[in-house]
């Protein structure tokens, strides 16, 4: 094919920028990495589009990797629509003590975190392949959900918060519209046994703007009396199962 009819050639993934080193720190080869399978195999397989290249670290593995910031210590997490791996995979880069499950529900995507996970040597990280609302019988209950860009909070919501334990939280990166949703969703997170939610930004200093999260926590009965029957119903028959 000749030059002219080419066109002009799609930007490349540029340097880390130094906020990179700071956050990923002996970790930074791996964020590499991941950051040259997004641009090549990402981009080639369709699961992001060729323009999110050149912004791949500020818009992308930056912007994740600051969500650290906001989760405890040595818990399990439930990345929720992980997508190619936003923001599961910088999370698991930056913090080894977290036990973090990749939830997707489609072939070519979970294909593609199995292949990230193995070739980074993420050993804390699981890949699953289903949708939030269909795995709660056979997931075990986490301490934190994470979502971005997965649906609007109302319906993350319903599918992100019958997967928490008791007095879990879930974690949702939102820009912009957070305060606005979280407005919105109100009566949802009330139903969904939310005791407390608010909007936060992490990553100050390290990524420009910081990124919004809104946090929602849960009380004894997470989603609600209706889950609470479902995971009654669910533990019975995996008890049943093991006699
Ligand atoms: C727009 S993508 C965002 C991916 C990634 N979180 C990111 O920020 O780049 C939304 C993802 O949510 C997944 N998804 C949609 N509905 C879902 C559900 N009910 N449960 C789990 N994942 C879901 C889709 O397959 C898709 O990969």
């Amino acid at each position: 094919m000749s030059a002219a009819s080419a066109g002009p050639a799609e930007p490349g993934l540029p340097e880390p920028p130094p906020a990179a080193l700071e956050i990923f720190g002996d970790r930074l080869s791996d964020a590499v990495r991941y950051a040259e399978l997004l641009a090549e195999t990402g981009v080639r397989r369709g699961l992001i589009g060729p323009r999110e290249v050149p912004r791949l670290w500020e818009r992308h593995l930056l912007n994740c990797a600051v969500l650290s910031e906001a989760v405890p210590e040595d818990v399990t997490v439930c990345d929720v629509g992980s997508g190619a791996g936003l923001p599961g995979i910088p999370l698991a880069l930056v913090r080894p003590d977290l036990r973090i499950t990749l939830l997707e529900p489609l072939l070519r995507r979970t294909n593609f975190l199995q292949e990230v996970v193995e070739l980074l040597g993420l050993d804390q990280v699981t890949v699953v392949r289903g949708r939030a609302e269909e795995v709660l019988s056979t997931l075990t209950p986490v301490h934190v959900v994470t979502a971005r860009a997965v649906a609007p909070l109302d319906r993350l919501a319903g599918w992100g918060v019958p997967l928490l334990r008791p007095y879990g939280e879930m974690l949702a990166i939102k820009g912009d519209t957070a305060a606005e949703e979280l407005k919105n969703a109100r009566g949802a997170l009330g139903k969904l046994g939310v005791v407390r939610s608010s909007v936060l930004q992490v990553g100050a200093g390290l990524v420009d703007p910081p990124s919004t999260l809104v946090r929602v926590e849960v009380g004894e009965s997470p989603g609600g009396v209706r889950f609470a029957a479902k995971r009654a119903k669910a533990a019975r028959r995996g008890a049943r199962r093991s006699h």
